[in-house]
This record gives C-alpha cells, sequence and structure tokens, in this order.
C-alpha cells in the first residue's frame, strides 16, 4: 500500500476493550509523531463493538458499530486492526479484510499460531500486509528483529519467557516461599492472572507465541499443535527452595530448537542458573534470548502485556504499514522452508529430581544403579531428612531424554520410592 506525504489513512478498528481503547488513544495523542513518522495522517473512522448502547469513554459515539459490513465494505477503510481475540469471527473478519486488498494489524496468538499461515498466503496473494507483532511478548519488537534484523544470524534455539502470568506466579513462590495455589490468588487479586487462568498456566499460551517465534525464525511452518507444553500447576515450593540451594532458578520456558535441519519446539518449567541473563527477568516481563552462529547470544526483554504496552506494539505496525511504499522484505513468506520436526525424547537433556524415599539402608544403591543401567550420570546428589522419609535432590549429567524418562519409569516401580518421580530441566548449560 502506498502513502504520499498528504495521504489520510482511515482504519477500522475491531474490538474497543483493553488494548483497543488503547490504540485509539495512542493514535490521538501521538498523531503528530505518527505523522512525521509515517508521512501520512492516520486516523480510526470507525469501530466495531457487540454492544452499541453502552457508555464509553474516548472515541465518539458515531465512530462505533456493532456491524462489520459498515467498516469492510468502507472503501475509505484501508487498514483493518483486529483486536477482539479468538479464534472466530476474527479469522473470518481478517480473511475477508486480506480477501478485499486491505491490509491487517493483529494482536491474537491464537489465531496466528493456528491458521496463520493461511493468512500471510491470502495476503501475498492479494498484495496486501498482515503484521502481528503485539501477538508476541508485548511491546517488545521481537518479530521485527526475527524478520529483519536476524536475517542472515542463522539462528540455532530460542529461549521465551513469554507468559507474564506464569513469571509473576514463579517470581512470588520464589520470593516469598509461597504455596501455587496461594501465588495464583495473589496473581489474580493483582491483575496479573485471568479469572480462568487455564491458558496461562497450563503453558498453552506461551506454546501459541513459541510457535510463531520459531516459525519466523526457522522460516518453516510451526502450529501451535506441533509444540508440546508442559505447565506449572504441579510446581512445588520445596523444588524452588531445593534449586535456589544449587543456585538455580524456575521459569516457565518456552524452548525452540534447529538441529541438522529439524525444529523442535516445546514449552516446560526450567531451572536456570542464576548467573543465565534470563534467571533475571521477573514479576510480569517477558524476555526472548536468541542464539545464533553469526549473533552468539541476544537477549530481549520489556513489558510482555498491559493495554498501552501492546498498544504501542499495534501502532508501530500500522505505522510499518503506512510507511512501506512497496512490498519489501517484510512481505515475504514467513515459511518458505518445510523443515521436518524432531522428537523431544532425542534432545540432550540435564535433569533435576527430588525423589521421596525411605529412609533405609540400600536405598541409594538401588537407586543409582537403575541410573547406571541406563547410562544416566548423576552430578550430584543431597539427602534431606522428611519425617519418616528421606529427600533424595540430584542433578544428572546431560543425558538422552529417552534414557531419562525409561530410567524413571523403572524407578517409580521400587518399592522405596515414596512420590511420583517428576524431574525438571536445567536450561541454558550448553545441552544440544
Ligand atoms: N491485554 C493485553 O495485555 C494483551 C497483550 C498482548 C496481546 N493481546 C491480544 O490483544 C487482543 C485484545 O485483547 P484485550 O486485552 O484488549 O481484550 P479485551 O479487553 O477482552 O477486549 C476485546 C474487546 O473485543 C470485543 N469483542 C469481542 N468479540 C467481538 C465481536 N465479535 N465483535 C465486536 N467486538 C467484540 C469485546 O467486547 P465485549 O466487551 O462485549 O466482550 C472487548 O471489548 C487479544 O487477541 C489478546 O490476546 C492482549
Amino acid at each position: 500500500m502506498e502513502a504520499s506525504r498528504t495521504q489520510s489513512i482511515n482504519i477500522g478498528l475491531l474490538g474497543y476493550g483493553t488494548v483497543g481503547s488503547n490504540v485509539y488513544q495512542l493514535l490521538e495523542e501521538q498523531s503528530g509523531e505518527i505523522a512525521k513518522a509515517s508521512g501520512a495522517t492516520i486516523s480510526i473512522k470507525k469501530i466495531l463493538v457487540r454492544e452499541s448502547d453502552v457508555p464509553r469513554s474516548g472515541a465518539p459515539s458515531d465512530m462505533f458499530t456493532t456491524d462489520f459490513a459498515d467498516i469492510i465494505d468502507d472503501q475509505d477503510i484501508t487498514i483493518i486492526v483486529e483486536l477482539i481475540g479468538g479464534t472466530e469471527p476474527a479469522f473470518d473478519y481478517i480473511t475477508e479484510a486480506l480477501e478485499k486488498g486491505k491490509a491487517v494489524v493483529t494482536a491474537n496468538k491464537q489465531l496466528i499460531s493456528q491458521q496463520g499461515f493461511y493468512l500471510f498466503k491470502l495476503s501475498q496473494e492479494k498484495k496486501t500486509q498482515i503484521k502481528f507483532e503485539a501477538s508476541v511478548a508485548g511491546a517488545i519488537p521481537v518479530i521485527r528483529v526475527l524478520r529483519e534484523s536476524m536475517v542472515a544470524a542463522n539462528l540455532t534455539s530460542i529461549y521465551g519467557i513469554v507468559n507474564g502470568t506464569t513469571n509473576f506466579i514463579l517470581s512470588e513462590m520464589s520470593k516469598t516461599g509461597a504455596r501455587y495455589e496461594d501465588a495464583l490468588a495473589r496473581a489474580q487479586e493483582w491483575g496479573y492472572a485471568e479469572a480462568d487462568p487455564t491458558e496461562d498456566i497450563s503453558g498453552l499460551d506461551a506454546a501459541a507465541k513459541m510457535a510463531i517465534l520459531a516459525s519466523i525464525a526457522f522460516h518453516s511452518t510451526v502450529k501451535l499443535g506441533d509444540v508440546d507444553c508442559a505447565g506449572i500447576e504441579d510446581i512445588n515450593p520445596l523444588d524452588i527452595e531445593y534449586a535456589r540451594e544449587l543456585g538455580l532458578t524456575l521459569k516457565l520456558l518456552g524452548v525452540a530448537k534447529l538441529y541438522q535441519d529439524k525444529v523442535n519446539v516445546r514449552v516446560y518449567p526450567a531451572l536456570l542458573s542464576r548467573e543465565h541473563p534470563l534467571a533475571s527477568v521477573n514479576g510480569a516481563y517477558n524476555a526472548v534470548f536468541l542464539e545464533g552462529d553469526a549473533i552468539d547470544e541476544i537477549m530481549l526483554s520489556g513489558p510482555g502485556a498491559g493495554g498501552m504496552e501492546t498498544a504501542s506494539a499495534v501502532v508501530s505496525d500500522i505505522v510499518s504499514i503506512v510507511s512501506r511504499r512497496t512490498p519489501g522484505f517484510l512481505e515475504y513468506p514467513v515459511a518458505y522452508k518445510e523443515l521436518e520436526f524432531f522428537d523431544g525424547e532425542d534432545v540432550i537433556s540435564t535433569f533435576y529430581l527430588r525423589l521421596e524415599v525411605e529412609d533405609v539402608p540400600g536405598v541409594l544403591a538401588s537407586i543409582a544403579s537403575v541410573f547406571g543401567d541406563h547410562q544416566v550420570g548423576i552430578q550430584s546428589v543431597i539427602q534431606k531428612g522428611r519425617g519418616a522419609h528421606a529427600e533424595l535432590v540430584m542433578v544428572f549429567h546431560p543425558v538422552a531424554e529417552k534414557s531419562f524418562m525409561a530410567a524413571l519409569k523403572k524407578l517409580a516401580a521400587l518399592p522405596d520410592i515414596k512420590s511420583e518421580p517428576r524431574p525438571i530441566r536445567v536450561e541454558g548449560n550448553g545441552e544440544q
């Protein structure tokens, strides 16, 4: 889409909630700066809402409509900004907008991680643009960095703290020793967690974001369903306490790896050395840590959510669309390779394990022998006495996950093991 110095650009805004109302405010308040940066006057012309007779602050009431046709059929509207969330009707609205050659900006990670590739292709066919910076890590411009600055970086790994809710909960547990349930209640009370936090705590929200990041970084299609994820519901404060004694910090990490032209993307709670740059990302902050042949390591961090922070990423996408006079690099396909996936079981990982065992002679020897039989090397063991049982806190040498999981299966069947063994991966120590 082309913009001249005197051009006026009209936007159709879908949704006037937390982010939508802030986009309106930002475009109003920063109109002078935005005009200088984009070379055009950008304003919202119409706003789609579900109910018309609700009092709303900010935009004038005659801007609101409950009929999508009012927006999509308006020839003056050339950019649709979708901020209603969810997959339906957002998918239909965006599809129709692209079909009509309108550019689209969205913050919708659910939609992009599931239907993004269809929409990217459609936008190319229609010679228009779709941008989605705000769908991952709020105000942090990670998609732009991956798409533009890292094109020659040959990225091999992405580690992401991409869910502010779980990072807040784990930070609280770590800081105060709180149980998971209490830290979640505090997150809800302070507005860092939804009333229904399932998507966040189960790792699904992070999985959607990691699918988007991996697709862009590795130039290959990774969808939400391709990402294995585990959440933080079963985290025990004891693990956080023992990890701290070992100099480790617990985070919910997204991990995307490219190895021998194969991809693996997972989300799981992981322990990081306190010296690792991601270990100091606390509270609701997000961070993305990139490793690549040409860049060594780069970390981007900042607010991962928030109405105004997310709106700022949306507005920067709008400006980028308006300023781009010809289809440039950003309009090239997100995924131009079709890489295969490799199985998580083939990854070499380091594990931490806390085991509740019967405090009887010979128990350590029988556990060591199970691990020895599976070629799993024990790096350190600390024994803690707790009531009638003893606790063993073990860290292992890097090992194929397949071997470690096979050993755990055998271990669980030993009569002296008193609780289900729940290992936690230790990341950031150079394993594959
Ligand atoms: N909030 C953040 O910090 C953040 C951060 C990153 C990305 N995002 C993404 O940004 C998008 C918007 O999030 P948000 O926090 O602004 O959500 P929100 O506060 O719930 O706002 C969504 C708005 O869209 C409206 N809406 C829903 N379905 C609609 C429909 N069919 N037609 C018209 N309006 C409809 C809702 O109206 P009702 O009031 O009638 O329900 C609500 O006002 C989501 O994709 C979200 O994942 C948000």
